[in-house]
């Protein structure tokens, strides 16, 4: 599904991303609550207000995800496994979020990288984004 020159895209936008990887986290966390509020729901244990600690903490590890996920392109299915059973069977978060928070972290890429979020990387990485989503959903078929 993604060709060699995504895979390129994909792993050379991912190098501009380290350094900032909390703040990508939590700004695509705010900006998801913020956006799409019924998200906010799987989250009443947290302190959901912009730039909080958790909100921080949980950023990090969405995004540390992420990048395990851009160092196996060839294996997402294994890489992401043990996610794809936390968030189907025991948060239980129904798969049309994960499309929310993908759409979120492109609009956070794009005013951190600016002209380097060309459109060919916006491509690549909506593919990226969509093939993580469907590993994370396919436990529940
Ligand atoms: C937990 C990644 C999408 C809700 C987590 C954790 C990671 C993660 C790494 C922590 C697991 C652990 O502590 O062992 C991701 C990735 C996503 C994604 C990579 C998509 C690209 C979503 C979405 C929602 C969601 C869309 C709901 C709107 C949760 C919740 C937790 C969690 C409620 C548990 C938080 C806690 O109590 O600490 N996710 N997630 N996730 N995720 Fe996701």
């Amino acid at each position: 599904m993604l060709t060699a020159e995504d895979k390129k895209l994909i792993t050379q936008v991912w190098d501009k991303v380290q350094g900032c990887q909390e703040d990508v986290g939590a700004e695509t966390l705010t900006r998801m609550f913020v956006t799409y509020p019924t998200t906010k729901t799987y989250f009443p244990h947290f302190d959901l207000s912009p730039g909080s600690d958790q909100v921080r903490g949980h950023g990090k590890k969405v995004v540390a995800a992420l990048g395990t996920a851009v160092k196996s392109l060839d294996n997402l299915s294994q890489a992401l496994s043990e996610l794809s059973n936390l968030h189907a069977y025991n948060l239980r978060v129904d798969p049309v979020n994960f499309k929310l928070l993908a759409q979120c972290l492109q609009v956070v890429l794009a005013t951190h990288l600016t002209k380097d979020y060309t459109p060919e990387i916006h491509a690549a990485f909506d593919k990226f984004l969509s093939a993580v989503a469907a590993v994370l959903a396919e436990k529940y078929r």
